[in-house]
């Protein structure tokens, strides 16, 4: 079946099948390997994306689903190749290791900053709660979402370069 949606801003068709999960419409047929592949379960969070501005793991997500969706993949966060704060943040703090949690780390970052906009610790905790880290033992992430949320009160008081 056909469907259309915009992802990262571009409005795309394409054609799924009924068993085509989000995840694959994502990472195989438009190539946004950013989104990563994980358990395959719905735990891990490494396939995170943002639909209809809520936080889903695409790999318990069919792609027809996506019919007329909003989408937010890692690829739509940084502005060519200006990193966006919360990136930043991620690797002014060490909160990256292997790299293949955190996709879905920053983008739950983002929806948590878009609704909190200064989180305390536990509500980080919270809103991090579906992704999974098997290398930094978390500190090092929470000290990024904190950094994050300063470097966008930054740039929202105008004193660096507007952001999304
Ligand atoms: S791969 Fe989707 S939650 Fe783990
Ligand atoms: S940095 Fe390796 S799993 Fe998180």
């Amino acid at each position: 079946m056909k469907i259309s949606f915009t992802i990262n801003g571009i409005k795309r068709e394409c054609n799924v099948n009924s068993t085509t999960r989000l995840l694959d419409l994502i990472r195989d047929d438009l190539n946004l390997t950013g989104t990563k592949e994980g358990c395959g379960k719905g735990e891990c969070g490494a396939c995170t994306v943002i639909m209809n501005d809520k936080i889903v793991a695409s790999c318990l997500v069919l792609a027809y689903e996506a019919d007329g969706a909003e989408i937010v993949t890692i690829e739509g966060l940084s502005d060519k190749n200006i990193l966006h704060p919360i990136q930043e943040a991620y690797i002014e703090t060490g909160a990256v290791q292997c790299g293949f949690c955190t996709p879905g780390f920053i983008l739950a970052t983002k929806k948590l900053l878009d609704e909190i906009p200064n989180p305390t610790e536990e509500e980080i905790k919270i809103g991090l709660s579906g992704n999974i880290c098997r290398c930094t033992g978390y500190q090092k992430i929470i000290d990024a979402v904190k950094l994050s949320a300063t470097k966008i009160a930054e740039y929202k008081r105008g004193e660096k370069v507007d952001t999304k």
